[in-house]
């Protein structure tokens, strides 16, 4: 496949509400940096950008759960994700950000041509509202059920369980992030795209086109988007923390974040180059979009269904998106802290920077979800990284060393030379591999170099050669070969090693791609270190203590009790008839509960967590023999019981269905 001379390459941009873990690395960071080196090195013009989605409810729930404002969420979280990317050794041209005055310009210039264009579709409609929360519930505000796979904890844009793109409606049981509260239905006017037109006058045809381009999960994603039928999708959010809609009668309402994140693409390029135009419009560029699978129908029906809407921009060529990652058998997961984070990584294996490409690009989950486990990690650095490429390279320039003084030998017998033709025929293939996006099998023949070179010093044996006649000249052959195959390697795996590389080289002492027999070479060095046991034990502890962080935060079981203190309760269904608050008590709800046998008043402190109208009706486990007690002057005859989660959530113990009220509970 010949690729054009200009390239954009654009990686997603990840949410400013965490650090960065493995996930992301092998799902689009790694991915998208193989393959700008490479292009680099082939010498094409690349321009290769990201940055920070700072907007959205993933940043505004962070923020409310922290107690701190988005603004501070996100300014944290850009820092931390930077530095470490850059540590790592990612070559962007420009990692911006969302909430930069270029990309509300440059994402509100973009709507306005699209509302100008009449593009959109103006609609009232009923949206989630969460009555106490006083806010609409949009995306990730409303939680439920997935119809497709059954996850309890869908979000009302997304599933993150099967990957399913959601609208709150199709949600089961959906509630209130905010409060846990049964939402409401309210009125709102929001600005939609008619995927529905843009299906028939744009996508069906375009999409066509990608059957034999894009990978076979990322077409049949996007074509059973498009089996089902397109529906129109609003581009707009009743929220306050986003990209505002610059229209008018659209005031206090914000831009959908999948409307602004993409258009982030554009104002990383307008933030450094003035010839943005360029990368974006001139059609010999080819636009390749990195992303993980929850991205797809973003980067293949939305965004270029924009682009098109807008006119005048490219449409991407390639939307190379990886499945998921998994760890040790277990999805990963930011809230249970089931994670490798990678600034953590970078910290625990300092100067192991190469390592983690290489195990993760080897297991990269490119057409399936694949696993990362410690122990696999492990394996793959001591018996392929320090067995096969670093032994390897260590005996070539230690044998140079003994028997050539240090020096690059002269030019060998011609005879030898079809290894380095064989090697560069490997080379050759990883080349192609890489440019269709397949990096397991590219990383695969760049170390078939080195198991080349070590099958060719095993079959020569200089060790050997040299007791023999005419054994210096032989052995100064052999090294010279195999001199230069190191050098190949040390070309063919710059953008899967680059550190690695870059080490050969200086170890070699070259700076160009040809060897100089005569030149001395400099004091070898090993390329890689053994990962030994403790080290991967350190690292499965931590991930057994950071799990069990949910469950420290719980309270420990309390003393047992005999089974005759347990019988002294009396718990009964009780079902509350009317519900009210009580003057000058934040917290307190004064409730008349019929226990069947009678009316009792029972002072609850739920007054925060619930409407007392919402609870006329309900049925509640009751403690009914506890002693009375006085709070502002009303008397409290028992006790509702309630569950109530680490983070002060309550929920009513309520009977699975209607039972008469005073139905004993044992
Ligand atoms: O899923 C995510 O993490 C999003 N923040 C990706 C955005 S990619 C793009 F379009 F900006
Ligand atoms: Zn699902």
């Amino acid at each position: 496949m010949s690729t054009p001379q200009k390239h954009l390459v654009t990686c997603a941009l990840p949410y400013a509400n965490g650090p960065l873990h493995i996930g992301h690395i092998a799902g689009c960071f790694l991915p998208s940096d193989i393959y700008v080196r490479h292009l680099r090195r082939e010498g094409k013009e690349v321009l290769f950008v990201c940055g920070t989605d700072e907007h959205g409810v993933p940043i505004t729930l962070k923020a409310k759960k922290e107690g701190v404002s988005p603004q501070d969420v996100v300014d944290q979280n850009y820092v931390r994700i930077k530095e470490s990317l850059e540590q790592w050794g990612v070559e962007f041209d420009n990692f911006s950000r969302t909430t930069r005055p270029i990309h509300h310009e440059t994402a509100s210039d973009f709507f306005r041509t699209l509302y100008d264009k009449d593009v959109f579709v103006e609609e009232i409609t009923e949206q989630f509202y969460d009555e106490k929360a006083n806010q609409f519930l949009a995306d990730r505000y409303i939680v439920g059920e997935c119809p497709n796979c059954g996850f309890d904890s869908a979000y009302g844009d997304q599933c993150e369980n099967c990957g399913t793109t959601l609208s709150p409606k199709e949600l089961i049981n959906p509630k209130s992030a905010l409060t846990g509260n049964a939402p409401i239905k309210k009125e709102t006017k929001n600005w939609f795209l008619p995927l529905d037109t843009l299906q028939e006058n744009f996508l069906n045809d375009w999409v066509a086109t990608k059957k034999e381009v894009w990978k076979p999960h990322v077409f049949g994603q996007c074509m059973s988007w498009l089996n089902d039928g397109l529906k129109p999708r609003a581009m707009t959010r009743d929220l306050d923390w986003g990209v505002p809609v610059p229209i008018e009668g659209a005031e206090g309402k914000v831009m959908y974040v999948w409307f602004d994140a993409p258009i982030g693409y554009i104002s990383a390029t307008k933030e450094i180059t003035e010839d943005w135009e360029t990368w974006w419009k001139n059609p010999e560029t080819q636009l390749t979009h990195f992303l993980g699978k929850d991205n797809i129908v973003f980067h293949t029906i939305i965004f270029p269904s924009m682009l098109h809407a807008h006119g005048g921009f490219n449409l991407p060529t390639y939307v190379p998106a990886n499945e998921f990652l998994n760890l040790e058998g277990q999805k990963l997961s930011t809230s249970r802290n089931h994670a490798v984070w990678l600034h953590e990584y970078l910290n625990d294996f300092e100067g192991k920077e190469d390592e983690l490409r290489y195990v993760l690009t080897s297991i990269m989950p490119e057409s399936k979800d694949s696993d990362f486990s410690w122990k696999d990690f492990q394996a793959r650095i001591n018996n392929e990284l320090v067995a096969i490429l670093g032994n390897w390279v260590n005996r070539v320039l230690v044998l140079t060393h003994k028997f050539c003084d240090g020096v690059i030998p002269p030019n060998a017998l011609k005879a030898d030379y079809n290894i380095l033709e064989e090697a560069e025929k490997l080379a050759a293939k990883a080349e192609k591999h890489i440019d269709s996006f397949s990096f397991r099998e590219g990383l695969t023949e760049v170390m078939n170099m080195a198991r080349l070179g070590n099958k060719y010093l095993q079959d020569t044996a200089p060790w050997h050669a040299i007791k023999e006649d005419g054994g210096q000249q032989r052995v100064e052959e052999i090294l010279n070969v195999s001199l230069h195959l190191v050098n190949q390697f040390a070309h063919a795996c710059v953008p899967f090693l680059p550190n690695t590389s870059a080490k050969i080289k200086q170890l070699l002492n070259v700076e160009g791609a040809s060897l100089m027999a005569g030149q001395p070479i400099n004091k070898p060095e090993l390329l890689f270190k053994k990962i030994e046991d403790e080290e991967i034990e350190i690292q499965m502890k931590k991930l057994e203590e950071k799990e069990t962080v949910t469950t420290v935060d719980l309270e420990p079981v309390k003393p047992t009790i005999t089974f005759d203190d347990f019988s002294k309760l009396d718990f009964r269904i009780g079902t509350i008839v009317e519900a009210q608050k009580v003057p000058k008590a934040d917290k307190l709800l004064q409730l008349l509960v019929d226990i069947g046998l009678e009316k009792r008043t029972i002072l609850s402190g739920i007054a925060q967590h619930f409407a007392p109208e919402d609870l006329v009706g309900k049925q509640a486990v009751v403690v009914c023999n506890l002693a009375p007690r006085k709070m502002r002057g009303v008397e409290s005859n028992g006790m509702l019981l309630m569950a109530e989660n680490t983070e002060g959530k309550l929920v009513f113990v309520t009977p699975e269905s209607d039972i008469e009220p005073g139905s004993i509970v044992r």
